[in-house]
């Protein structure tokens, strides 16, 4: 009879050897990282290296991680790089990989059942808990960012304010549902909208003030316009670290108002949230503990390797009653491996669920809290230095007050408003295409500014400076008038 088949090895000491190379390479990366380009396009040899065939038989691990070297591991998003504050975009930790890569040894499947996954997942949960001050009772799930947690979170909320049983009959045997967000939320509440059936045009814009945070009685007079019109407000939705400035709603005077009007208060605190681990922001974020619930993201400014968000939410059993739906199939027992509560399962939409939980637990246990937190406040007081550096350069205009850890400001040409808008994406694209730092860009009051958001515990004072001098060189290269 032929040997029956299996996807391991016939000898381990090669495997070894594979996973010791590979190591060693993606340490050598990260080692030399800052002598790098921040970004290298993929050339387009490389990327018809990705458009073969389906392969049909098996390659040595070792040639793959040829491969890996040659084409994949050069080409990444960069911001593994101190110059990289782009979007949003943590800077990833080796701590962190190496959880990463244990959890692929495990392949846990963290839906439900009895195993030390759903431990290590209550855990980190039960820390988040107590950074954001929510009682032992509360409940919380890893998510993939964000944009995830605010589905679930906002599935819940839907459920529990609706008018009918939304759940079942769902949402047109309610009144219309409205929620209410600033004018500077992040898409992803618009796409929750969506996606949960109630529609974009239900989230509600509310005015912002000039340092960019909602506007308590703009929120206040749409609510009761809704209201009046005989429509159903459910929730209210409050930024702490919106994504293009990093302002801060004011959380007292939103909870006020969600508390009188009977509201749901959901924070989205994808990045700033863990803000509130400093000493700094400790006081103005206090507030969060009065959210029904909170999303927000570790792969940004805690640096676990992408991706891993999380959310966590007040009320348990409301939590549950809006995802447990489990059929004989997934019956708990008393004992053995079907035994264990809770089941994850019951907290979200997925079913199978990988392992998510190890990289965080490894980074947190790895550098502890305080040091974490101690990286979010020097962010923010390089991008105060940053703010500073701006002011005192005359061809540098500030676009928007520095509160957190974004800098958004402009190069000054003497030129219509839709040429200089056109220069200072050229001076962006420059920068990144030139390996030099890899800011991006966005819309501040109609202009296109440069937006630098540091979530990197590489970046040294240094590196913004470098940017600064660079900025106003490629500024005099595109315009010598300058
Ligand atoms: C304020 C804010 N909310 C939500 C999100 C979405 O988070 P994620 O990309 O983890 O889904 C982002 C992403 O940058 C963000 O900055």
């Amino acid at each position: 009879m032929d040997e029956e088949l299996s996807l391991d090895c016939h000898d381990w000491e090669d495997l070894r050897h594979s996973f010791q190379i590979a190591a060693d390479l993606c340490i050598s990366k990260m080692e030399g990282v800052r002598d790098d380009a921040v970004w290298t396009p993929t050339p387009d040899r490389v990327k018809a290296h990705f458009n073969k065939a389906l392969p049909q038989e098996g390659a040595a691990l070792d040639s793959l991680i040829c491969d890996f070297q040659e084409n994949i591991l050069p080409y990444g998003t960069g911001n593994g790089h101190p110059r990289f504050w782009g979007w949003v975009h943590g800077s990833g930790s080796a701590a962190g990989a190496l959880g990463e890569m244990l959890a692929g040894f495990m392949n846990s499947n963290v839906g439900g059942r009895d195993h030390i996954a759903n431990h290590v997942e209550r855990q980190v949960i039960d820390w988040c808990k107590n950074i954001f001050d929510f009682p032992s009772s509360a409940s919380g799930i890893l998510t993939s960012g964000t944009s995830m947690g605010t589905i679930i979170a906002l599935n819940v909320a839907r459920n529990e304010k609706a008018d009918a049983d939304v759940q079942n009959l769902g949402v047109s045997a309610s009144r219309r549902l409205v929620g209410y967000a600033s004018a500077e939320a992040h898409g992803c509440n618009t796409k929750a909208f969506d996606l949960l059936g109630l529609g974009r045009e239900s989230l509600r814009a509310i005015a912002i003030d000039d340092r960019f945070r909602m506007k308590p009685d703009m929120l206040r007079d749409k609510i009761a316009a809704d209201r009046t019109a005989g429509l159903r407000p459910f929730v209210v939705i409050a930024s702490v670290g919106t994504v293009n400035t990093g302002a801060i709603d004011d959380l007292c005077a939103i909870s006020d108002i969600c508390r009188a009007e009977g509201l749901w208060l959901h924070i989205d605190g994808a990045f700033g949230g863990l803000a509130r681990l400093t000493d700094r922001f400790r006081g103005e974020l206090e507030a969060m503990s009065m959210a029904d619930s909170i999303a927000f993201d570790f792969h940004k400014w805690l640096h676990v390797p992408y991706d891993a968000g999380c959310v966590i939410i007040k009320d348990e059993a409301a939590h549950r009653a809006a995802f447990s739906a489990r059929r004989e199939y997934l019956e708990s027992t008393e004992t053995g491996l079907a035994g264990g509560a809770p089941w994850f399962c019951d907290y979200g939409p997925e079913l199978s669920r990988g392992f998510r939980a190890l990289k965080v637990w490894f980074t947190i246990k790895a550098y502890g809290i305080r040091k974490l937190a101690a990286l979010i406040q020097q962010n923010c007081a390089q991008a105060k230095n940053l703010e500073a550096m701006v002011l005192a350069a005359p061809e540098l205009e500030l676009c928007a007050p520095t509160h957190l850890n974004i800098v958004c400001f402009r190069m000054l040409f003497d030129k219509p408003p839709q040429a200089t808008d056109a220069l200072n994406k050229q001076i962006v694209a420059m920068l990144q295409t030139q390996g030099i730092a890899a800011p991006s860009t966005t819309t501040i009051d109609g202009k296109t500014v440069i937006r630098v958001c540091i979530t990197n515990h590489r970046t040294r004072s240094e590196d913004l400076a470098l940017l600064v001098s660079e900025i106003r060189r490629l500024g005099g290269l595109i315009d010598p008038q300058v």
